[in-house]
Parts: C-alpha cells; structure tokens; sequence
C-alpha cells in the first residue's frame, strides 16, 4: 500500500493577487470549482492502493485544509502541522517519521497541492511502478519531458536504465540558470523533476541522515515530541525550528546516489505564473482564458480572473487582468512570470 504526503504549506507568490500569505494557490480555484488541493485529494480515488493521506501545513492553515479536506469529502490519516516555515526538506523528514512509527514499511508518494495533473491510465500506472521501484531501496522522481529552459525546475540527466521504464539519476541540478536550462534542453537527455516523488519512508530518513543530519534530527524530534491536538499532529516547536531552512531538492536529491526517475506522459503544469494557468484552460476562439464575469471586445490572447469586480476590455492582445477583492494587476500576460519578483519587492503583502 501506498501514504500519500501532500505538501500545503508553501506560500506561492507568482500567482499574486489570487495567491496570498493568508490563502495562497493550493487553495484557490484555479481549474475549476475546486482548489488546486482539493483536486489533489481527488486524484486520489482513482488508485485502490492508497492510504488516507498525510497532508503536511504550516499551522495557519490547519482550519482551511480541514475545512477543504471536509468540503471534498475525504478523510485525512492525519494533518501534520509546522510551527514555521522551514521548506520542503525537513516537511518530508517529519512525515516520513511520523509514517514509520505508524508502519514500518510505509511508502510515501509525496506529492504537490499546486499542480494540475490530467489523470488518465498513464497517471496511476506511472504511480504503481514508482512504489515498485522505491521498494527496491530508490528515491523516485517523475520525469518531464521539457518544454522549453525553464529556471524554475529541477533538471533530472536521465542514467543508466533500471527496468520498468526507471532509470538512475544521472544528475540532479535544481533551479539551473538560463544559460544551463538551455544548454540541458539542447542535449535532450535532461526531464523535468515534477515536485512529486515516491519513497520508502526508512530508506529516505537513512539518506538524510547521512545527507542532511541537521534535517533528519529536526524531524525525528519534532515528530517524537509532537502534541496530538484533536485532528492535528502538531510538530513540537523547539525541535523543528532548528531545522535549516532548505528544500528537498536541494538537501537530498541533488546528493543523493539512491536516485531513480520515472519518465512520464501524463498532462502536467505546475501552474507556475499566469501564463501557464492560461495555457492549462481551454481558451476560446479568440485566445481568451476568462475566470469571472469579463467581456472582452476586439481582444485577443488574454486572460481575466475576477473574484466578482466585472471587468470589461477593448483592443488590447496579451494582456493578463486579474482583480482580487482588494488589488488589482495588469500587464503582458507573456512577461506574467515577473509578478513574483515584483510582489516580493512590496513590503508586506497589500
Ligand atoms: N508543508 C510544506 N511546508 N509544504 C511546502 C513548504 C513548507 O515549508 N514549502 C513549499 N511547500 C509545498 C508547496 O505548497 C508545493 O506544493 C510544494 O511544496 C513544492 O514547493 P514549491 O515552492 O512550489 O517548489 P518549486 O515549485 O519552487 O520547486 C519544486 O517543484 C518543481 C516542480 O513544480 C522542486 O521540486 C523543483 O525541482 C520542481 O521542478
Ligand atoms: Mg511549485
């Protein structure tokens, strides 16, 4: 049997003004009327297989995650809860742990509560040869075929073949420059890492702790000295914060030699800027993406969301509108990828 691990605690900033600290992406409808975490709890039906999930979340958004969870009508195995952000490595660390002293032989498919992911016969197959192959002792990546450089991922060189379609890592390169995302995308032996991995639980705390140790202890105490808070497993405070602030990618899979990937084929976007949340929608004739009440006139290639202002348009090709309750933004939906560098230079989040 598989645990699934969701991870909701990120705070996602390129989907400004939607995304916000208080409610960011996951939890959002974005691609119909269900949140984005919602739609991967869903995902979850369709695979016999799996455990009641463990999702993973920064204490503020306990109530909305079992509100949503509630509101989808699944049941959580429970809901770990993070005194303060310290990204995704220690997260897993601490679900890991809490998943061994559940079942010792727990394997955890990790996955994200941001992406949009087409689930079709290639989505679950991809699933059950990935626990076949993390219970043969690998940590296991899905692999991307690329679309073009982008900086925003990990970039997986595809090793020598393990069976089952799996291959070893040949290396591991998270977040590249422009320059190295091209120079991968040229020599097409590189896929995408999609954020979404499956491990056996003990395997995976062995290498953090070779490779992370600061991690791995963070984890086991704050797993150990954990306070269970009717649905909540709050991990103890003391304990966690002394974690380093580091990614999964970054701590074990850029390291790590116990690598495989599994290439994939299934529909998927990380729903990483406006952009991408256009190219994910069916756009009508016209090009236009619309989420809301809009009309638009003599405009092309454009996307509206709005949470219930009417937005009107006249003339204009390109352009991304998108209007919270209380701000606003507009510009070159093909430059939208810079929402999150401008949102970060505000102060606070307005
Ligand atoms: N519980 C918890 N705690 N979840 C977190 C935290 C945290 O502190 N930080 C981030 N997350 C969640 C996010 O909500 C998201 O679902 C997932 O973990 C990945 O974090 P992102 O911040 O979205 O990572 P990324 O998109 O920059 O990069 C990762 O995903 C790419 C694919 O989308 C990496 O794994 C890349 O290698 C990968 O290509
Ligand atoms: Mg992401």
């Amino acid at each position: 049997r598989i645990v699934p691990v969701i991870l909701a605690g990120g705070q996602g900033t390129r989907l400004w003004p939607m995304s916000r600290a208080t409610r960011p992406k996951q939890f959002i409808e974005l691609m119909g009327n269900r949140s984005l975490f919602q739609q991967t709890l869903e995902r979850l039906g369709g695979l016999e297989q799996y455990d009641a999930p463990i999702v993973l979340t920064n204490e503020q958004y306990r109530f909305v995650v079992a509100e949503q969870a509630q509101e989808a009508g699944i049941a959580l195995g429970a809901i770990l809860l993070e005194p303060a952000a310290r990204n995704t490595a220690v997260a897993i660390a601490s679900a890991a742990q809490y998943a061994l002293s559940q079942n010792e032989d727990a394997v955890l498919h990790i996955l994200a509560s941001d992406h949009a992911i087409t689930t079709d016969g290639a989505y679950y197959d991809a699933v059950k040869t990935a626990e076949a192959v993390a219970r043969d002792g690998w940590l296991v990546t899905f692999g991307i075929v690329p679309a073009a450089p982008e900086t925003g991922y990990g970039y997986i060189a595809v090793g020598e073949a393990l069976g089952r379609g799996a291959s070893k890592v040949g290396r591991f390169v998270e977040k590249p420059d422009l320059a190295k995302a091209e120079a991968f995308l040229a020599d097409g032996s590189y896929v995408w890492n999609s954020g979404m991995f499956m491990i056996d639980a003990r395997t995976f705390i062995a290498e953090c702790e070779t490779l992370a140790p600061e991690t791995a202890e963070a984890a086991r105490r704050a797993v150990e000295l954990a306070r269970v808070d009717l649905d909540f497993v709050r991990l103890d405070a003391g304990a966690f914060e002394l974690a380093p602030n580091i990614s999964v990618d970054y701590a074990i899979f850029e390291k790590t030699s116990k690598a495989a990937v599994l290439p994939v084929s299934f529909a998927w976007s990380d729903l990483g800027s406006w952009d991408a949340v256009w190219k994910a929608h069916q756009a009508d004739a016209a090009g236009n993406v619309l989420l809301g009440p809009a009309l638009l006139s003599n405009t092309t290639n454009s996307m509206v969301m709005t949470n219930g202002a009417h937005v009107v348009v006249e003339g204009l090709d390109d352009i991304a509108i998108i209007a919270s309750e209380d701000a606003i933004f507009v510009g070159r939906l093909s430059q939208a990828q810079r929402v999150g560098a401008l949102v970060k230079s505000l102060r606070a989040d307005p």
